[in-house]
């Protein structure tokens, strides 16, 4: 697992927070509430965007971060509404640093790979960007482990490299494990996941009638809409509920105990909900608790297609 370090030094913590429901589904209180639980439970890593609620969450955030910022790892993502090429890259990132008040963000990623935009351009921008001390690490979000590749070898030819990326990643969104989990580990990439509880799924309050966002919102709806994920996430419950544990924990655990998984996202949209996700903090699973969960799906192919071949 590839590390990550604050300004002052301090390794990144197992878990990280994401903070895209500040000024939607949480306000002000409620994000300090939560900001405060984060720091008591020892994170140190906090994940914004441009693009979340309108600016909204960069502003909270940065006025939570105000006077601790060499303490923590601040991460933000360029604009994903318009190429990524230098104009835009630098406008969107000046924006992002007036909002969150930060001379330099930690952690800056493109949000998703640009097809119109020559990668000389997007990574040349990023590195100077880097030698001019407004960001320190250059992140990927939602790419494939081909245009992580591909980006790497242009960022070779600056003289930097790609230091982490964000996927998807929990126990019904397994993608991640064929070719981008494989690829980060040879490339020494810091892999920050998003969404371990996939949208809220994996409490398993869907399955009793619960509201939240694979209701409200139509994306998630899709992206969790087939039965044999709501199914493993009634599996989890079973586990969990023989274990004593809250479901949610152990699919934020879960996440974590990737030898190759360097911060997990969590979120939440106040801290009663962030309670259970903050306990996997201090939770190793046990190997046979994690081969029992990692049993409730289907592991993915690997990307040869030789599973049965040694
Ligand atoms: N790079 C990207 O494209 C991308 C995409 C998505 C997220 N992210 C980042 O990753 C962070 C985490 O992602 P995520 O929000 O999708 O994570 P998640 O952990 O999968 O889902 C969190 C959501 O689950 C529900 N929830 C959490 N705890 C709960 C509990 N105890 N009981 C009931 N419901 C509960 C809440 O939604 P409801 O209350 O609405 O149900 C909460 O907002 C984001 O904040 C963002 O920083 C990045």
């Amino acid at each position: 697992m590839v590390g990550l370090t604050t300004k002052s030094g301090a390794r990144v913590s197992r878990l990280g927070f994401g903070a895209m429901q500040f000024g939607r589904t949480c306000d002000e209180a409620a994000a300090r509430a939560m900001f405060e639980a984060c720091l008591d439970a020892g994170i140190n890593h906090f994940d914004t965007a441009f693009s979340y609620t309108g600016g909204a969450s960069e502003r909270m955030l940065g006025g939570l971060v105000a006077g601790l910022a060499d303490r923590m790892i601040v991460a933000s993502k360029a604009a994903n509404d318009r190429p990524a090429t230098r104009a835009n890259l630098r406008d969107a990132c000046d924006q992002s640093r007036a909002r969150l008040g930060l001379d330099c963000i930690d952690l800056y990623y493109l949000h998703r790979f640009d097809d119109d935009t020559p990668l000389e351009e997007t990574f040349g921008a990023l590195t100077q960007m880097q030698a001019a001390g407004i960001i320190r690490y250059i992140g990927v979000s939602n790419f494939a482990a081909w245009q992580v590749m591909k980006a790497q070898a242009v960022c070779a030819q600056f003289g930097t490299k790609i230091d982490a990326i964000q996927p998807m990643y929990n126990l019904v969104k397994r993608q991640v494990e064929v070719e981008i989990l494989p690829a980060c580990h040879d490339q020494a990439i810091a892999v920050c996941p998003f969404s371990p509880l996939g949208g809220g799924l994996l409490t398993g309050k869907y399955g009793d009638g619960g509201r939240g966002r694979l209701v409200d919102d139509a994306i998630y709806a899709a992206r969790y809409g087939q039965p044999w994920m709501h199914q493993t996430a009634r599996d989890l419950c079973g586990v969990a509920g023989a274990l004593g544990v809250d479901p949610a924990t152990l699919a934020v655990a879960w996440v974590a105990h990737h030898a190759d998984i360097t911060s997990t996202l969590i979120s939440a949209r106040s801290v009663a909900q962030l309670q259970p996700s903050l306990l996997a903090m201090g939770l190793d699973l046990p190997t046979d608790i994690y081969a029992q969960i990692s049993a409730l799906s289907q592991t993915p192919t690997p990307a040869t297609d030789r599973s049965e071949a040694v």
